[in-house]
């Protein structure tokens, strides 16, 4: 090899190695990027099961003292088959994690509920997007 080839061998491998770096970078702030974007309720893939204890978390909360859901329960907040039309997923989950923080001074209490329980009522909330209106 002459110096002159070593040189540009010299050159190029190392444009070629910075091209690298930078390509191994771009795509680890890519993957950060992802792992941020992925919200607990976008890989969640609700069973039967899922959807049944969603109904009985609710229960067991109380939720049912201010919100019915086919015509059963309290008047105080809205009725909640219906509220996964009105709501985007996200939206259901942001509220019901933190209601005063989307609406100060709401009624509705902050149960801190876990995010796995908090996606079972919404898969259940889900089941009732729509609102029979009876004749
Ligand atoms: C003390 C009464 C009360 C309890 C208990 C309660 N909420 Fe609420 N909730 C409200 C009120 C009032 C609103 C309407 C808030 C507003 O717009 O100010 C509301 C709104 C909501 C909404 C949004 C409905 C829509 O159509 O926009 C959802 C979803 C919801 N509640 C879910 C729940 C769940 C799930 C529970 C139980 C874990 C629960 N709530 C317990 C009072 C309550």
């Amino acid at each position: 090899m002459t110096s002159e080839s070593l040189l540009v061998f010299v050159k190029f491998g190392s444009a070629f190695l910075a091209l690298l770096f930078v390509m191994i970078i771009a795509n680890s702030l890519a993957g950060g990027a992802d792992q941020a974007a992925e919200t607990p309720w976008k890989k969640f893939n609700p069973t039967a099961a899922d959807i049944h204890d969603g109904r009985q978390i609710m229960e067991r909360n109380g939720c049912f003292s201010c919100h019915s859901i086919d015509g059963f329960g309290g008047q105080i907040g809205p009725r909640l088959d219906g509220a996964a039309r009105r709501k985007s997923t996200e939206d259901l989950f942001l509220w019901i994690k933190s209601p005063g923080d989307v609406k100060p001074g709401t009624r509705m209490p902050q149960y801190n509920l876990p995010d796995a329980s908090m996606i079972k009522i919404i898969s259940y909330l889900e089941t009732k997007d729509t609102v029979e209106v009876k004749p």
